[in-house]
């Protein structure tokens, strides 16, 4: 098994920091709640908190959809938030969005639950071929293929998050 590099580490830096940029240009400055999904979102969520320097709130939400490289098409929700977004601008930091199945479903979650002043999505990754539902991320760093990918917090059976870059198995 080889793993191949799609995004390499200074190329995903530079564009967080870009994603950082417009996020804080958008939101004038103001206070933003920059929830990442456990545990895949991690990673970026953190980098992305750190390129920035209006106020940041960091809370967490853990949902689960995926076991191998196969979805199950199931949700199932595990942790909830700590934070009360009330009337706050948030945004749903994500590492890849797929065939946007969790994300329509957190979106809806966030929405009728905790009343945010604003809500978007910021994703890492987005493998558009694969989408089942119509779920348009607001921030994209890096449109890719339809291949499985690892690292910068991405998983295969909880391996392999810790890679700095993104990679492909080559079987
Ligand atoms: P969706 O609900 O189908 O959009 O799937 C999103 C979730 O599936 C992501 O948060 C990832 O955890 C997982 N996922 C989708 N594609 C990949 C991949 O290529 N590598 C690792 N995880 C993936
Ligand atoms: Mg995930």
């Amino acid at each position: 098994m080889r793993i191949n590099t799609l995004i390499g580490e200074e190329n995903i830096k530079s564009r967080v920091k870009e994603l950082a940029d417009e996020i804080q240009k958008d939101s004038n400055g103001e206070e933003v709640v920059l929830i990442a999904i456990l545990k895949g979102s991690v990673f970026f969520a953190t980098e992305l908190a750190k390129q920035m320097s209006s106020p940041v709130i960091m809370d967490f939400i853990k949902v689960s959809s995926y076991s191998g490289t196969q979805s199950t098409g199931k949700i199932s929700f595990k942790l909830d938030l700590s934070e009360n977004v009330e009337n706050k601008n948030v945004i749903i930091v994500e590492d890849i969005v797929d065939t946007g199945r969790t994300l329509t479903y957190l979106k809806d979650y966030i929405l009728i639950n905790k009343h945010p002043k604003s809500l978007k999505i910021c994703t890492l990754l987005d493998k558009k071929e694969r989408r089942e539902f119509e779920l348009n991320p607001d921030y994209v760093g890096f449109d890719i293929p339809d291949k499985f990918v690892i690292g910068y917090g991405l998983d295969y059976d909880e391996k392999y998050r810790n890679l700095p870059y993104i990679g492909y198995i080559e079987q």
